[in-house]
């Protein structure tokens, strides 16, 4: 049976990479960055705020910048998304917009597009 024993390191090699191929995604957290920016298009963030220049609303890399390595940094993000917390927009206070999405695997995904710019 010398030819069996010696296709076990292959096979093994085969196995190792088909587990890394199928477990990395997981953690790699991959952002989609065409859903994330339709759903900004869908829900008008665009009027105040863009990806780098101060609108009403801070630029997308100013708060990528501010929450960089921070723990709970997307809840945070997802949370303002959802929640319509009061801003000040123009020195007047205003119920943020809430995003134009219920499903939290779409709005996480775009939380974690503006952090990562
Ligand atoms: C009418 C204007 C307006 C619209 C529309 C708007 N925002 Fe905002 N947004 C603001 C303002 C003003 C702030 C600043 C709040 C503060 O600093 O207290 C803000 C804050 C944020 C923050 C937190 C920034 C930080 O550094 O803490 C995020 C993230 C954000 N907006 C994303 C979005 C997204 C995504 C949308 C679309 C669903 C959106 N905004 C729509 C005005 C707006």
């Amino acid at each position: 049976m010398k030819t069996s024993s010696r296709l076990n390191p292959v096979l093994a090699c085969v196995f190792a990479a088909t587990t890394l191929f199928l477990v990395g995604p997981t953690f790699a957290q991959a952002v989609d960055a065409d859903a994330a920016q339709a759903l900004i298009k869908k829900s008008d963030c665009s009027k105040c705020h863009a990806v780098d220049k101060k609108k009403d609303g801070p630029s997308f890399k100013e708060t990528a910048a501010r929450l960089k390595g921070k723990a709970g940094a997307e809840d945070e993000v997802y949370k303002h998304l959802t929640t319509a917390p009061k801003v000040k927009i123009d020195g007047k206070e205003e119920e943020h917009k809430v995003v134009k999405s219920k499903d939290e695997a779409e709005i996480r995904n775009l939380a974690r597009w503006i952090l990562s710019r």
